[in-house]
Formats: structure tokens, sequence, C-alpha cells
């Protein structure tokens, strides 16, 4: 079958991670969609600025019209953000029957109503997950995950250049202005970074979650907004010597007598797990009344978070033009002649930390039998703790940490010290994962 043919408006930083994952993940979005995507159209103001994509393959204009009335195109994806032009093309690229994904929080926030009406008349997609919380998948989760629940109050750190801004300044000590620099060099703040620092682009994704999540129009001018200028280093340490930690955050909440929507720095306690996400990343608490709270967590701004979000809107739109509509979302994700099977490890296969303990008897030269026995099974030891054992005891606890290896060492390792006379019992192992994306 043929590619989809999109037709993307801006090829600035989203819109290069877009045409990196649709390149690089090619094959896997394929399998998922029902059919390959291919960029076949990109505009962008200058055609001779270095791009961090590939361009080869793509027809390259400096005229969004070109893009959004090319009859090749079936989607358009709108990445140039602002709320003048982008609205003026997406409202075309609807009348001429194409489907829309979008980034552009602005363009949801103060237009969607009438977005979303034309696209209902034309019968086309809009998809907006990447307008919201970057690479989190919030909208989908409200929208669709969240669907059995009356949600009562969302409350989200949604602006990734704050949040990166506030750490810095608490871990590091920096300056705000040097911050924020260093946001927009990475790509993480808005065109116009008063956006970010002053709560408007917090104040537009709020906008977008309290219409998906209480069913009632957007309403942007509706949100209270104070944005983080006014927070001072001070501010900061007081409110840690306080127990608190001081976040941006966007809260919506469904009350009896209305529904509150409003940005502003905020002090929490730092036990909760939202005062510890930290950096660029962005973490959205959601109550609901019949699962509880639920957080979701991930990178908030960035090329390639976000452009996981537009690729996920893009597979979504695909697969409603060409898969069987009563099953749209394969049962296993991807499309079912797309499933291959992949060779399966052992446990003996898997590799970890572990961290062992066992008893000992508490004589001289025992340590080293152990530890030449996982010398010698290629096993390195990163840390060894004794605990002194109680007075008149013989035996004594001995805890380890080893560094990563197969199961199917430390079993053969294992084996070996329970042999060992000096050891009393079974080793008790627990895996070890450290989590931080290996
Ligand atoms: N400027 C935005 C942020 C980009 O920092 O969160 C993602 O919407």
């Amino acid at each position: 079958m043929e590619p989809v043919k999109i037709g993307l408006l801006g090829l600035g930083t989203v819109g290069g991670g877009t045409v990196n994952v649709l390149t690089r993940n090619r094959e896997e979005i394929a399998r998922r969609a029902g059919r390959a995507i291919a960029v076949a159209r990109a505009c962008a103001r200058d055609l001779h600025k270095p791009r961090i994509c590939p361009l080869e393959g793509i027809a390259l204009t400096t005229d969004p019209i070109a893009v959004v009335e090319d009859p090749e195109v079936a989607i358009v994806v709108e990445l140039i953000g602002g709320t003048g032009l982008a609205r003026d093309l997406t409202l075309t690229a609807i009348d001429g029957g194409k489907h829309v994904v979008t980034a552009n929080k602005a363009l949801i926030a103060l237009h969607g109503n009438e977005i979303f009406e034309a696209a209902r008349s034309r019968g086309v997609m809009v998809a907006f997950e990447a307008a919201v919380a970057g690479g989190i998948p919030i909208i989908k989760a409200i929208r669709e995950g969240l669907a059995g629940n009356r949600i009562e109050w969302i409350a989200g750190i949604i602006n990734g250049t704050g949040n990166f801004i506030l750490t810095e300044m608490r871990d590091k000590g920096r300056d705000f202005e040097e911050v924020l620099d260093e946001a927009q060099r990475l790509g993480y703040a808005e065109a116009d970074p008063s956006f970010d620092v002053e709560g408007i682009d917090a104040a537009h994704k709020l906008a977008i979650l309290a219409a998906i999540a209480f069913g009632k129009p957007l309403a942007f001018d509706m949100v209270y907004t104070e944005g983080i200028r006014q927070v001072t280093r001070e501010d900061v340490q007081h409110a840690e010597q306080l127990g608190y930690r001081i976040k941006h955050l966007g809260i919506a909440r469904r009350k009896e007598q209305g529904v509150e929507l409003r940005v502003h720095p905020t002090l929490i306690p730092e036990r909760r797990l939202i005062a510890n996400v930290n950096g660029v990343m962005n973490a959205l608490l959601v109550m609901a009344d019949a699962v509880g709270p639920t957080l979701y967590y991930g990178a908030g701004a960035g090329a390639e978070p976000t452009a996981s979000s537009v690729v996920a809107d893009l597979v979504d739109v695909v697969r409603t033009m060409t898969t069987d509509p009563t099953h749209r979302v394969p049962h296993l994700a991807f499309q079912p002649d797309a499933i291959s099977n992949l060779p399966m490890l052992s446990i003996d296969d898997c590799e970890t930390a572990y961290y062992l303990r066992m008893l000992a008897e508490d004589r001289p030269g025992v340590l080293a039998e152990v530890a030449t026995i996982l010398g010698n099974a290629g096993i390195s030891i990163e840390a060894v703790v004794q605990p002194e054992p109680p007075r008149g005891a013989s035996q004594a606890k001995l805890i380890m940490l080893s560094h990563r290896v197969f199961e199917r060492q430390m079993n053969e390792a294992l084996a070996q010290i329970e042999a060992l006379e000096s050891i009393s019992g079974k080793v008790t192992r627990i895996r070890v994962e450290q989590l931080d994306g290996d």
C-alpha cells in the first residue's frame, strides 16, 4: 500500500524531531498504523537554515499554503506555532478535507472550539496530544483511559522551561536569566519565552486539560495566571527549610460552585512525588472518583519527546484512514499481520546487579572465600557491609552489592558460596535495578 503522505508546517525543534522519529522508527510505525507514513512536503521560513533532521525526499517550500493545498497531502502537521497564520492554515486544511495534527497549545486553547466545529462538519480529525505536556500522553489518558471516572481535579507541572528554571535555581543556585537562556538554547522555551515565565503557556495547556476533563468548552480567558518571575532563590530556600518545594502548577478543580482554573507558583510538601519532578520534566496528578489519584510523568518539552506525541497522533489518524473501523486500535497495538515473533530471553540470560545477604562464620578468611568465588565467576563487588554481630555471636551477617551480571553467573557463584562450610543456609538475593535509562 502507498504510504500516507503528510505535509509538515515548520521544520524547527519539533518539526525536525518529528522527521527524525518518523525516519528512525519508520518500520515499527508502519506496523502499528497499518501503512507507512512519509513526509512528502515541508514548509520553513528559511530553507538554508541548518536542520536537525534529514530532508531527502521531502519537497521543501517557503509557502505554507502550497503544503496545505497539496492534493497528495492527506494529513497536515501544524508546527509553526502562534495563533494567526496557524489558525488560517488549520482551517484551510480542514476545509480541504485534510486531517490535522498540531502541537500548538495556544491555537487549541484560543481557537479550539471553532476548529473542532469545522473539523466535525468536514468529517476530519484534529489531534493535539503534543499540545499538552510534550511527550506525556495525557490527552489520551484523560479522554480514553479515565473515561469511566468523574474527574475532580488536576494539578500539573506543565511548563518544562519554568520547571527547569526553578530546579536549577534550587539545586545549583543559578540565576533566573542565565537558566532561561539555556532553556532557549535547548529548544524548551517558546519563541516568546515570556509565555513560559509568565505562565501563559501553562494557562493554554490548563484550558485544554479542563475542557477534556470536565466536558466544557475551551476557556483560556478564564485561567488565573501568575508566572515565576517573582520567585527568588531565597523563597526557594525558605520553602525548603519549611519542608516544601516551589513548583509552578496549573490547577483545574471542579467544585459545586464552579470550576477553578489557576496557574501560579505553589508550595508543595517535599514528600509528594510531584514535588520531586525536576528539570524539564512535567507531571500531572489527576484525581478521579473511581480510580483515585493517578500520576503521569515525562519530558514536557524538547524535540523528540514532543515528536513522540505528534507521531502517536499521526498513527491514530492513519489507523482511522486505513484499518478495519471496528478494530481501529489493534488488540496488540501492532496490526495483526505485522506481529512478529521475537526471541524470548530466559531468566538465566537476564542481567542485573544483586543485593546478597548471607550468614557467615565470624572468623578470618571467610570474606575472602566468598570474594574469591565471586571474583572467579567474573562478578565484581560494588559494596560490602558487615554489621557488627551481637556480643558472643559466632556468626555474622554479610551484605554485598554486586555490579551487573547475568543470572546464570550469579546462580553458579551462589551454589558454590552456599556449599562453603563457613556459610549457613541459603544466600538471600534481591535483584537491583537503577532504572536510570539503560
Ligand atoms: N515551552 C514549552 C515548555 C514547550 O517549556 O513546556 C512545551 O509545550
